[in-house]
């Protein structure tokens, strides 16, 4: 399935009736050989867009898994990056290939929804991870992310318009949500993962609640849509003083 190096279908049904951490590390080996790795194309566009706004101290890649966006945070970052996962094969593979990064990259496996992290970091991004959370879950883990930011630290992450109703993509997103919901329904451990969960309105609600102040950032590489409204941008919610 995907690619001859990627899991074949059989795999992917074992993983998806595994609790997330437990599905993960069992992917880890062939994650970055299927789709759900964030592309390069996003990654690169958030690094040229977190350049403009300059550099920072301290980077944390929030759900890094095998450590795209480490790498993109070593880009911007002068003194260190940390990426958290809580799937030790995930970051096993993350600590393999991202070796000899500078700054260097530490690897912390932990759950985003509980960070052992003082107020250390300048800059937090998170790519690909927020499908894993459900939508009562997001005040406590923006409120995780405000506890390790210095006060004017930044958390940026991409997020792609929702594809209009006539379209393919709406409903394969649609069928593969009512599939989770199912499978969640009828089977334990649950695997979260809803693709239309993560809304931006309530997604910004949810970011000035936690106490960040929240801007948009349309990346210009992906265009817009018919409405002219940005296909993707970058959220950069500040924490206020
Ligand atoms: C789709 S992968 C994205 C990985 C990487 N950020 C990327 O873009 O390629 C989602 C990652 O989130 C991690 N994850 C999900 N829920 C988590 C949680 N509560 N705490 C820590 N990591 C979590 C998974 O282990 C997995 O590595």
């Amino acid at each position: 399935m995907f690619s001859p190096e990627g899991p074949s279908l059989r795999e992917l049904a074992v993983q998806a009736l595994s609790s997330v951490e437990r599905g993960y590390d069992l992917l880890a080996p062939k994650f970055d050989h299927t789709p759900f790795r964030t592309p390069d194309s996003v990654l690169d566009a958030v690094g040229a867009a977190l350049g403009r706004l300059g550099t920072f101290d301290q980077g944390l890649d929030l759900c890094c898994g095998t450590g795209a966006g480490a790498e993109v945070l070593t880009r911007v970052c002068r003194h260190g990056v940390t990426g958290v996962d809580f799937s030790a094969g995930m970051l096993a593979v993350a600590r393999e290939r991202v070796r000899s990064a500078r700054p260097r990259v530490s690897w912390v496996r932990a759950d985003a929804r509980a960070l052992p992290f003082a107020p250390a970091f300048d800059l937090v991004v998170s790519f690909g991870a927020f499908g894993h959370f459900l939508p009562r879950e997001l005040p406590g883990l923006f409120t995780q992310v405000h506890s390790v930011l210095r006060p004017d630290g930044r958390f940026a992450f991409p997020v792609v318009a929702p594809p209009p109703p006539a379209s393919r993509a709406y409903w394969m997103l649609l069928g593969f949500d009512a599939v989770m919901r199912v499978r969640n329904a009828v089977w334990r451990p649950p695997f979260v993962m809803y693709y239309r969960a993560f809304r931006l309105p309530d997604v910004r609600r949810e970011l000035e609640r936690a106490g960040f102040q929240v801007e948009l950032h349309p990346l210009p590489e992906f265009g817009r849509r018919r409405d002219g409204s940005p296909r993707v941008r970058m959220v950069v919610a500040r924490r206020l003083p």
